[in-house]
């Protein structure tokens, strides 16, 4: 692959001429017509012209190592990129490197085209189609005390939600603790692990729809995930690469600012895309079912509902299935039980 082609081409707006390309990459005119298939063959979009030359029109919709370091501005995250086509889980490829590997530097990446068994929280599958989205891991070498180990998480929410207001004006809210949500629905989830024989080692992953359409979704997922194209006037597909760029930078930026303890901070620019305050919840904990109105949320301390009288928090680690439930129904259901009971 010739990079030097590919960054010429990125610097002109416009055709350049094939005696161009020669005289400037020091290219017989057979060899600039040669390394221009391979670029095309690689999912480069070029457009040619038989007197105008060549134009790229856009990079492929691939993984693919230099197009996501061309720009990237980060200090760690990133500084190593693993690509694959196909993984059973990339978290579970990132402890792989972590187990086997010395070399597995802070802010190693690692990406995949598709994952067969892609990992939810709480045991859940995630449904990971092939180049539909970004699935990605994050190795993170650092301390951070125990009970601000949710900031992982919190932090990583903080970025996305961040990049996809930022970056693809997209109206991203987090959904505590760990869904990127767009007008309600999940476009993004987020799966940090730590292993106990590996101290102070945390696997970020991060699964974000990009282009699924509708019907990509299992019937069971369709009314409740969607994905940024889904999301975009047109529903315009993008370029993955073009999304993960950003998404890398600001993951960088956060966890400069999560090594650094600055815990306010990212708790209050956290707090901007969390607007679950007031709204009334479900969640489960044990097995057991609760419902209450928000009265705080914080990063690593929990969700705090009121239930009845009582004012009950729950940490991020013990739930599952929080979900927003439709104005006024814990109201109504208590005015219907004082009804019942015939409490005044
Ligand atoms: C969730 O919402 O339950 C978290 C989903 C996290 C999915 C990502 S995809 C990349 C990384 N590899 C995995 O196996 N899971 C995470």
């Amino acid at each position: 692959m010739n990079l030097e082609l590919i960054a010429y081409l990125k610097k002109q707006s416009q055709f350049t001429p094939v005696p161009e390309l020669q005289e400037k990459l020091d290219l017989g005119r057979d060899q600039v017509f040669t390394d221009v298939e391979a670029l095309m063959e690689l999912g480069y979009s070029i457009e040619f012209h038989p007197y105008l030359g060549v134009k790229l029109l856009d990079i492929p919709d691939k993984f693919l190592k230099h197009e996501i370091r061309d720009d990237l501005n980060t200090k760690v995250v990133g500084r190593k990129i693993k690509t694959y086509d196909q993984v059973t889980s990339t978290n579970e490829t990132a402890w792989g490197l972590v187990e086997t590997d010395e070399e597995c530097k802070d802010g190693t990446v690692v990406l995949a085209e598709s994952q067969t068994s892609g990992r939810g929280r709480m045991g859940r599958e995630w449904h990971s189609a092939p180049g539909a989205g970004i699935w990605a891991s994050v190795v993170l070498r650092c301390h951070v005390p125990g009970d601000k180990v949710a900031f992982l998480t919190a932090g990583a929410a903080l970025a996305i939600a961040n990049m996809l207001h930022q970056f693809i004006h997209l109206p991203a809210e987090i959904k505590w603790p760990n869904d990127i949500m767009i007008r309600g629905r999940k476009v993004c989830g987020i799966l940090v692990e730590a292993r106990s024989n590996q101290p102070d080692v945390y696997v970020l992953g991060i699964g974000m729809n990009v282009n699924q359409l509708r019907e990509d979704f299992p019937e069971s997922l369709r009314a409740t995930a969607t994905s940024l194209r889904l999301e975009r006037p047109g529903a315009r597909p993008l370029n993955r690469v073009r999304v993960l760029r950003p998404l890398l930078f600001y993951l960088d930026r956060v966890y400069a600012q999560l090594k650094k303890k600055k815990w306010d901070r990212l708790a209050e620019a956290w707090s901007e895309f969390v607007h679950m305050g007031g709204k009334q919840v479900s969640l489960s904990q044990g097995g057991e079912e609760f419902r209450g109105t928000v009265t705080r949320i914080h990063p690593s301390e929990g969700i705090t509902l009121k239930i009845g009288e009582e004012q009950r928090v729950f940490a991020a680690e013990s739930v599952s299935g929080v979900r927003e439930l439709p104005r006024e129904t814990i109201e109504s259901e208590q005015v219907e039980h004082e009804h019942h009971t015939g409490n005044p």
